[in-house]
């Protein structure tokens, strides 16, 4: 329900005349269905996954290729976890990859959360990491020497062909260094901090649905 609620007053902001970037997950998969009946008017969305990309097809929307269109305006997407200056962790659902891509090639982000994914500081949610499969051991060793807890997801679990390493235990209190120095490890595709390209608003779904517009000092 609060899922929903939250993806009802995301449409709210959205300029139907335009390229729209949308994410992955559950509270995606109710943005998209609530843009079916302004399907006609819609030129076009960039999905980040190939589950969002059938939700899409079938509420009638026409699906782009990023390459093909200008930079969406907008881009909407859920989080697993996201702190007060709007840095989150993202892949549960396994898109983080091309979640960040298309989040970085848009102007605006606008993140849709239930109350459950506010944290203080992230890190309680393990850190999914996109891998290139041969570099799977390598990988896990480099993150432990961060301090960090690999177990690997499952073999091919990423629309790119590469596996995940899900990270537990880490502190992450600097949240752009950490989210460096993981993607400095040869093999790693993409990692799940979206810290460099946070989001830059926010709707919470609580007993009430909130939009904030900049960053908090504390939730
Ligand atoms: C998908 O890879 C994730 O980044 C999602 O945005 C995140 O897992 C939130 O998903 P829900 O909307 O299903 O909670």
């Amino acid at each position: 329900m609060q899922k929903r609620a939250a993806a009802e007053r995301a449409v709210s902001l959205v300029n139907f005349d335009q390229i729209i970037g949308i994410g992955s997950g559950s509270t995606v998969a109710e943005f998209i269905r609530l843009l079916a009946p302004h399907a006609a008017r819609i030129p076009g969305v960039v999905v980040a996954s190939k589950a969002s990309e059938a939700i899409a097809v079938e509420s009638g929307l026409r699906v782009v290729e990023l390459n093909d269109v200008a930079p969406p305006e907008t881009y909407f997407d859920g989080a697993d976890e996201i702190e007060p200056g709007f840095a989150m962790i993202k892949g549960g659902g396994a898109a983080l990859t091309r979640e960040k891509i298309i989040a970085s090639a848009s102007k605006r982000f606008v993140c849709m959360v239930d109350e459950s994914k506010l944290v203080a500081a992230l890190g309680a949610f393990p850190l999914p990491v996109e891998v290139i499969p041969m570099a799977r051991t390598f990988v896990s060793h480099q993150l432990q020497l961060l301090g960090g807890t690999p177990d690997l997801r499952g073999a091919a679990s990423t629309d790119n062909g590469n596996i995940l390493i899900d990270v537990s235990g880490l502190k992450l209190l600097d949240p752009k260094g950490f989210e460096d120095k993981v993607n400095s490890i040869p093999g790693v595709v993409c990692n799940g901090i979206f810290a460099h390209r946070r989001a830059d608003e926010l709707i919470i779904a609580g007993e009430s649905v909130r939009h904030l517009t900049q960053p908090q000092a504390m939730w």
